[in-house]
């Protein structure tokens, strides 16, 4: 039986000290509407179901393609790009949407993800490159290789497998999944493999790999199934052979 209207109910919040609140919306139905159209037809007419005016909800997006992970949020209580979320494939009934609770809110659906930004510039997320110039064809891989980075690369900072962490919040040092398995990825790189002894001390300490309890949501979550608890096990096999290492003086 398809729905006659769209209802969705939607957390509010003004400003990250603001106290948040609940606003219900109802919508025509048409098909094929995802969560962000959703969205639009709301600031289109910001008026709630009980008649009054307000303002129009903020959240974020770019792609639209489930590419950049901008649009991620709590769609009726898991995390999911809002994007890509079809109303016409959720169960009957009210769609909530919140916000991400592992991240400060900045205003309404939107926040602020940049911790996870902050810890892949503590692991040295990056390939480090001398100059701009033409350095000629890069080292070359095995096509194996090459298969797992680029299963590590579609990585989006979307945030879900934060999101469904149990050691991830805000009163432990955990970096988290996704930091993580860009270690995993950059120490795989024939450059990147310079620095990965400095990205494996870094999860060898406080917040790091030690601070993972293997629950295994996050690689159930991650939109991209990105395998994210292989990563874990290879990474603890190469900070077991680094700590070897240095205890051998080597
Ligand atoms: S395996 Fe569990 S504890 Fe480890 S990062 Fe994933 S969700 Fe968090
Ligand atoms: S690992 Fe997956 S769930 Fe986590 S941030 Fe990257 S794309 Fe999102
Ligand atoms: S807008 Fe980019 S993933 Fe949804």
């Amino acid at each position: 039986m398809p729905r006659a209207t769209i209802e969705l109910k939607i957390r509010r919040q003004d400003a990250p000290s603001a106290p948040p609140r609940w606003e219900e919306f109802s919508l025509p139905y048409r098909p094929n509407m995802n969560v962000i159209s959703c969205l639009m037809e709301i600031r289109k007419r910001p008026v709630t179901k009980q008649g009054t005016t307000t303002t129009p909800p903020a959240w974020e997006a770019s792609c639209l393609e489930e590419v950049c992970g901008s649009c991620t949020m709590r769609v009726n209580g898991a995390p999911r790009q809002s994007c890509a979320t079809l109303i016409d494939r959720l169960p009957p009934g009210t769609v909530t949407l919140e916000p991400l609770t592992k991240f400060q809110v900045v205003r309404d659906l939107i926040v602020d993800r940049s911790p996870m930004l902050e810890a892949l510039i503590q692991v040295k997320g990056w390939i480090p490159i001398d100059g701009t110039y033409d350095l000629g064809p890069g080292p070359r891989i095995a096509e194996s290789e090459r298969a797992t980075a680029y299963a590590f690369s579609r990585c989006m900072t979307c945030g879900c497998c934060m999101e469904v962490c149990p050691q991830y919040n805000e009163r432990s040092e955990f970096i988290g999944p996704a930091p993580l398995a860009q270690v995993r990825l950059f120490n795989a790189h024939p450059t990147g493999r310079m620095n990965a002894a400095e990205r494996l001390q870094t999860i060898m300490g406080r917040g790091g790999l030690a601070d993972c309890g293997n629950a295994q949501n996050c690689v159930q979550v991650c939109p991209k199934e990105i395998p994210l608890t292989e990563a874990f096990g290879e990474l603890g096999r190469q900070t077991t052979l680094l700590w070897l290492k240095n205890l051998l003086g080597k």
